[in-house]
């Protein structure tokens, strides 16, 4: 299937802008499937700094890079991505979102608009030219609608002078498939 899944279209893409040597995020590690991809994608000379609110996903993340082999070069932070601008310096090449709870653990504990979209903001500042954000947003379930509502309408905001944002959304799709975004740095 060439179109696949949001899943699918973000890791291709984030393939393509992220090269070796390159500083990256991971804004939520969860069980770390895109953390690993970060870390092999920017070798040993780059960085990946892989954020989670929850000791458990920090502990999976951990735990999947080890037993991958993964190349040394992955900083874990256990703080909100909210604060991002704490921990990552400016010229970032690209920021990875994968919204909604951690697959086999507590559906309470999901990302939230609020803090999703400041996240979003301070990403944007820290991107190089040419660097990218990309973000899959599930929804429905247990997620719920108000994340997604909220992003889809704050995407819609952001200065076109500076970032290209693209959305993908598979249309005739049933049980609420979801949403890929990516967010280009254009412009200083
Ligand atoms: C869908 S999972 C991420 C999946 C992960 N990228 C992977 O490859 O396995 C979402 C994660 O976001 C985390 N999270 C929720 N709010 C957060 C926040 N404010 N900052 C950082 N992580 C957060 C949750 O704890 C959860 O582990």
């Amino acid at each position: 299937m060439l179109l696949g899944n949001s899943l699918a279209i973000s890791h291709e893409l984030i393939g393509k802008a992220v090269k070796q040597g390159d500083i990256v995020v991971d804004a939520t590690a969860g069980n770390g499937n895109d953390t690993l991809l970060l870390s092999r994608l920017v070798g040993d000379k780059g960085k990946v700094y892989s954020f989670d609110i929850q000791d458990c996903a920090l502990i999976n993340t951990e735990n999947k890079l080890r037993e991958a082999g993964a190349p040394d070069c992955v900083k874990l932070i256990r703080d909100g991505h909210q604060n991002i601008d704490l921990y990552v310096p400016k010229g970032i090449k690209a920021v990875m979102f994968n919204l909604g709870y951690l697959p086999g653990g507590d559906h309470s504990i999901g990302t939230k608009a609020e803090t999703t979209i400041k996240a979003l903001e301070k990403s944007m500042e820290l991107l190089m030219h040419g660097g990218i954000i990309m973000m899959v947003i599930y929804y429905g379930g247990d997620s719920g609608f108000e994340e997604k509502e909220a992003l889809l309408e704050y995407i819609k905001t952001i200065d076109c002078r500076k970032y290209s944002v693209l959305m993908c959304d598979f249309v005739n799709q049933i049980n609420c498939p979801p949403i890929a975004v990516c967010i280009e740095k254009i412009a200083e």
